[in-house]
C-alpha cells in the first residue's frame, strides 16, 4: 500500500510517498513514472523552472497618498521595476510609518532602512552643505530647483551627502514654495505674525529664518505636526500647498499666506552600503529610475499644483499674498540669515556658484 501527496508550491508540484514495506516503494516508483509520463502526454503539462521573487526594498516617506513625494515613489518603482526586467520592486510607506523624516537619515545610514523620500531641510542637519537649498530666496522658482539640483550643484551635494551622512541621493522631488498657514488670522505683514506660533523643522536655518521675522518659532517632528495643529500646541506652519494638501491641513488650518522663502526640494536618499554592494549595472538602473522619477515630479508640479491651490479654497482656506511684495521678509531673511550660513554651507563662494547658475548676482 502506498498513499502518494501532492504538494503544490511556486516551483510546480512535488510528489511524496508513504510507504510500509520495500515493494511498497518499488510499486510507488513505477506508479509515478507512470503517472507524470501520461501526465505530461495527456495535458502538455511543462513543468517549468520556478521564477525568482522580485527583491523588495523599503522606501519611507514623510508625506501621506497624493504628495509629490508618493508620485515621485510611484514613478521610481515603475522604473525601477522595468529597468531591472522585475528582478527588484520597492514598497512605499508613506506618511512618516517608518518614523520622522530626520529619523529615517539615520535607518538609510545605518543600512536598516534602504531608501527614503524627505524634504532637504530634515536631511540637512546630517550634511549641512545641502542646507543651500534652505538658505531663504535662493531658489526662486521650479526652473531655478531644476538648473540646481541637476546640474554640477547637485552632484556637489550628492558626493557631499554620501561623505558626511553615508547616504546617496539618486533623485529629486520638486514640491513648490512653502507657504505659511495658520488658524488664527491672515498673515500679510511681520506686524500680523508677532503672535502667531509656529511649527518649523528641526533645522537651524528655518529657525534662524522665523527669528530675523521677529518670532521665535517651534522646532518640531513632521510626522508630529498635524496632531499638534489640531490640538492648538501650534497656530501654524509652513510647506507648499501640495504639501499641505496631502496631509489635510485645511482641516485644522484657515489661511495661507503666499511667502516663497524656500522652494520644497525633497531628494530620495538611498543607503550607500547598499548602492556600494550592486553592480554597476543595476546601479546604473537605480540611478536612472531616480532621474525618471525626477522628471516625472516636475510633470506633476506644473500639472497640478493650481488644481491643488483652488481645492484647499474649495476646503474653505483663505489665500493672501504678503504685503510690499514680501520686501520686508526679504530684506530681514536674506540680511540676517545668509552670511551666518556661508561656512556650514561650504564658504560663500558655493552661494555665489549656485547664484551664477541661477543668472543672478553674486554677494
Ligand atoms: C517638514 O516640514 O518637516 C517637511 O517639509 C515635511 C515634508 O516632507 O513634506
Amino acid at each position: 500500500m502506498f498513499l502518494l501527496l501532492f504538494n503544490e508550491s511556486e516551483c510546480g508540484f512535488s510528489m511524496a510517498i508513504l510507504t510500509k514495506t520495500k515493494s511498497d516503494a518499488e510499486d510507488y516508483m513505477k506508479y509515478k513514472n507512470k503517472f507524470i509520463s501520461a501526465l505530461a502526454l495527456t495535458t502538455g503539462l511543462i513543468l517549468a523552472a520556478p521564477s525568482q521573487a522580485a527583491t523588495v526594498w523599503k522606501v519611507a516617506a514623510g508625506d501621506n497618498e497624493g504628495s509629490a513625494q508618493h508620485a515621485f515613489g510611484l514613478k521610481f518603482k515603475e522604473a525601477l521595476n522595468t529597468g531591472s526586467g522585475g528582478k527588484y520592486d520597492v514598497k512605499l510607506f508613506m506618511a512618516s510609518t517608518l518614523g520622522s523624516e530626520q529619523d529615517t537619515v539615520n535607518d538609510v545610514s545605518l543600512d536598516t532602512l534602504d531608501f527614503s523620500i524627505l524634504a532637504v531641510n530634515n536631511l540637512t542637519p546630517f550634511s549641512p552643505t545641502v542646507g543651500i537649498f534652505t538658505l531663504p530666496y535662493v531658489v526662486q522658482s521650479l526652473d531655478d530647483a531644476v538648473t540646481l539640483t541637476q546640474g554640477s550643484v547637485g552632484q556637489e551635494l550628492v558626493e557631499n551627502s554620501v561623505r558626511d551622512a553615508g547616504v546617496r541621493i539618486v533623485g529629486w522631488t520638486y514640491t513648490g514654495f512653502r507657504v505659511l498657514t495658520n488658524s488664527k488670522k491672515p498673515v500679510r505683514t511681520l506686524d500680523d505674525l508677532k503672535d502667531v506660533v509656529v511649527r518649523v523643522p528641526k533645522n537651524e536655518i528655518m529657525i534662524d529664518t522665523y527669528k530675523a521675522w521677529g518670532i521665535n518659532p517651534t522646532p518640531m517632528a513632521w510626522s508630529e505636526t498635524f496632531t499638534a495643529l489640531q490640538q492648538g500646541v501650534v497656530d501654524g506652519q509652513d510647506n507648499p500647498y501640495v504639501t499641505v494638501n496631502a496631509m489635510k491641513f485645511y482641516e485644522v488650518q484657515k489661511y495661507v499666506t503666499n511667502i516663497r522663502y524656500i522652494f520644497s526640494i525633497e531628494p530620495m536618499i538611498m543607503s550607500e552600503q547598499l548602492f556600494q554592494s550592486l553592480k554597476p549595472d543595476m546601479q546604473k538602473v537605480v540611478l536612472d529610475a531616480g532621474l525618471a522619477a525626477t522628471k516625472a515630479s516636475e510633470t506633476f508640479l506644473i500639472e497640478n499644483e493650481a488644481k491643488i491651490r483652488q481645492n484647499l479654497i474649495q476646503h474653505g482656506m483663505k489665500i493672501v499674498d504678503p504685503a510690499n511684495g514680501e520686501k520686508e521678509w526679504i530684506e530681514r531673511a536674506t540680511g540676517q540669515v545668509w552670511p551666518k550660513y556661508y561656512d556650514s554651507i561650504g564658504g560663500k563662494d558655493k552661494l555665489n556658484k549656485a547664484l551664477r547658475a541661477l543668472g543672478r548676482d553674486e554677494v
